[in-house]
């Protein structure tokens, strides 16, 4: 790991995770990620902006060293989950002269999750600011962008938005910048989908208010900086937007076969139909890459056999993603099989109630799917078409 230069002044002295899979033990990270740290030596006072994973804590220790900091005066922090504040109670005890600026509820949970002393912080609220002498720094709210303590850092002079998770990417690499949008523009999506998505709300209105600052280049704390942030900001505002697109997504679990059969039929009738769709079988599924179908597919369906009274598992855990990540998603349909009792697709229902969907036709097949059972695929099909349709996605 090294220091990298961002501008003379400006430095990133974070670490790169390239081998860690998952984050929160639940979120896949096919990239890997990065925890983004920001040193801005100001001709007044020197300034760190968020911290590193603790288990990266001795990289951002050493690069500060080679980058020549004998004193940190202060510590920004935007965030007070532990990948950007974990390191923070190491940095108090090496340079025992800082002090951690951030506002009140960021203050509160660092406090509760870091056990950092009331006399260490410096509090700021919106639109306060801190000199640096020849620079200055601007702290700018933006609640629930994930946490509610949330906010952002603007470098007045040199136009720069220190933006923490927000605009972030899960993507390790060695590249400061982005060089490949393709594949940024997919980690970027994925980390959105995951980790923003059911503050969309929200992430409109501080969309909003970043259009009364003038951004020359966005900072985030995960994934390579952008020089060019339109790139970035069209996105989001393409996925808070309310519209969606000409997509189905099919999440299904089979046991025997048969709700694979009613899966395959739906995924080909509705492709001879122009319907873009993305198929998933449980078993063998990234839930990133079925998050990242969420932002913007018009279409979910649900399919699972019963199995010990109710749904199975695998789909109980991807209803229950999709309610918690309250996705912009229009229609939902359940498919699926049983042996002696219909009794999953209530429970299934129950379990979405934040997804303001309108429920489609369901088909659910006793045993093997007969010609009846395909012929009420072959008509749901039909009505997502149909419903599509009559949205203008077609
Ligand atoms: Fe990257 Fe919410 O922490």
């Amino acid at each position: 790991m090294f220091v990298r230069e961002v501008a003379p002044y400006l430095y990133e002295v974070g670490a790169r995770d390239p081998g860690r899979r998952l984050f929160d033990e639940l979120i896949p990270l096919p990239e890997g990620t990065s925890y983004n740290s920001y040193l801005i030596k100001g001709s007044g006072k020197t300034a760190l902006i968020d911290s590193v994973d603790p288990t990266k804590s001795e990289i951002l220790l050493k690069n500060l060293k080679d980058a020549g900091v004998f004193r940190l005066d202060y510590i920004i922090s935007n965030h007070a989950e532990q990948d950007h504040s974990g390191t923070i109670p190491e940095l108090l005890e090496k340079y025992p002269d800082s002090k951690v600026v951030t506002n009140a509820k960021c203050r509160e949970f660092l406090m509760s999750l870091l056990h950092i002393k009331e006399e260490r912080f410096i509090e700021v609220k919106e639109g306060d600011t801190l000199s640096l002498g020849n620079k200055t720094l601007e702290f700018i709210m933006a609640p629930w962008v994930h946490w509610p303590e949330t906010m952002l850092t603007y470098l007045v002079e040199d136009k720069i938005l220190f933006s923490c998770d927000f605009f972030g990417s899960h993507f390790s690499t060695d590249e400061l910048f982005v060089e490949d949008e393709k594949k940024v523009y997919t980690a970027a999506k994925r980390y959105y989908a995951e980790i923003m998505m059911p503050f969309r709300k929200m992430i409109k209105g501080h969309l909003k208010k970043l259009e009364g600052y003038e951004i020359g280049m966005i900072a985030p704390s995960h994934g390579p900086l952008y020089q060019k942030p339109e790139f970035i900001i069209d996105a989001y505002k393409d996925w808070v937007s309310d519209e969606v697109r000409n997509n189905v997504i099919i999440a299904y679990v089979s046991m025997h076969g048969s709700t694979k059969i009613l899966a395959d039929r739906l995924e080909r009738k509705l492709k001879e139909k122009n319907i873009h769709v993305r198929k998933f079988n449980l078993t063998d599924s990234d839930i990133g890459e079925i998050a990242i179908e969420l932002v913007d597919s018009a279409t979910i369906v649900l399919g699972s056999p019963t199995v010990l009274t109710g749904p199975h598992p695998s789909i109980v855990s991807v209803a229950y993603l999709a309610n918690a990540l309250r996705p912009k998603t229009k229609f939902a349909a359940i498919i699926g099989s049983f042996g002696w009792a219909e009794i999953q697709s209530e429970k299934i229902k129950a379990l979405i109630p934040n997804l303001k969907v309108e429920l489609l036709s369901q088909a659910i097949a006793r045993g093997l799917p007969t010609r009846d059972d395909l012929e009420k695929i072959d008509e749901l099909a039909e009505q997502i078409y149909q419903k599509h349709k009559n949205s203008g996605l077609i």
